[in-house]
């Protein structure tokens, strides 16, 4: 094994800077008495993953300093009846931003309540509009997950020009903008990117090749260190629960790659939890300041 230390991206950490920042910018505002930045977010159901996810947002809000508005439905509410909230939603000059948690139950069609969504409100990024812009590079926001890991590798400085990433999973919200973004002429970017699934033939070989893997599979402990390349950079976008007995509440959040056999052969790696999760809630803050500041639409 090569003589390096391994680095933690210490997710916690850098959110919290962040947190600071923004919250810091919204005491500016509010002095200079401009309008306070205001999320709304639409949670169906009582799926505990999403409860927890919401709650932290909300949360999180609070203590930027922004307004946050709550806004519950049974499992049984219907489409129409979403939609109008959504419509209320695009209306209400006071919400600057919102978004609707998924999953939805499946009655409900996602792919129609997210295009229902304002696009000049979309602060999750998942309007068509936004995917489009992003994919050409012009102003637009970027979803969260994807635009917290690149904010991590920017406060890290982790050289990504002209290295080989490999994406593993190629879902609308985290794998296809993650690649999207990675290939972009830009830093953090600049990368050759190879995008794995769960179809991919010789993914293990593709990883092998990779300077900087990010995992995206939603598969506890994928990734093994014979998967991986002495001093490769590796981002964990797993938060799978699995039961526990010695947490309080009933269950570990666990990541994608096997942390302690790959964390020894990398240069960086993010730690589960504490590492993405963090900087895509701070990231949906961000957005949610630049709606507020009408500073990607107008
Ligand atoms: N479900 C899992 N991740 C997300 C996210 O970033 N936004 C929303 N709205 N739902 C999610």
């Amino acid at each position: 094994m090569e003589d390096h230390k391994t680095q933690l991206l210490d997710g916690k950490a850098i959110s919290a800077q962040m947190k600071q920042e923004i919250a810091e910018e919204v005491k500016r505002i509010k002095e200079a008495g401009g309008k306070i930045p205001h999320l709304a977010a639409i949670l169906v159901g009582h799926d505990g993953g999403s409860e927890t996810y919401v709650a932290n947002k909300v949360r999180t809000c609070e203590e930027v300093g922004f307004k946050s508005t709550l806004i519950r439905f049974e499992d049984e509410v219907s489409e129409e009846e979403l939609l109008r909230e959504v419509d209320k939603l695009n209306n209400d000059p006071d919400v600057d931003g919102f978004i609707v948690q998924l999953p939805l139950p499946n009655h409900i069609s996602e792919q129609r309540i997210i295009e229902a969504i304002d696009y000049r409100k979309d602060v999750d990024g998942f309007h068509p509009i936004n995917v489009g812009r992003m994919s050409i590079g012009l102003p637009c926001f970027v979803s969260a997950t994807p635009a917290g890991i690149l904010e991590l590798l920017k406060r890290y400085n982790i050289p990504t020009c002209g290295k080989h990433c490999v994406v593993l999973g190629r879902s609308n919200i985290v794998g296809k903008p993650m690649a999207t973004l990675m290939m972009q002429k830009n830093y953090p970017g600049d990368c050759t990117v190879t995008v794995c699934h769960s179809r991919s033939a010789n993914l293990k070989e593709m990883c092998l090749n990779a300077d900087i893997i990010i995992v995206a599979l939603g598969v506890p402990e994928f990734l093994k260190a014979d998967m991986v390349k002495e001093g490769a950079v590796i981002v964990d976008v797993g938060t799978t629960r699995m039961p526990s007995s010695v947490t309080k509440t009933g269950y570990k959040l666990t990541g994608d790659v096997r942390f302690d056999e790959v964390a020894p052969k990398c240069s960086y790696i993010t730690p589960v939890p504490g590492g993405v999760g963090p900087m895509t809630i701070i990231s949906l803050m961000r957005n949610t300041l630049l709606a507020g500041k009408k500073e990607i639409y107008k």
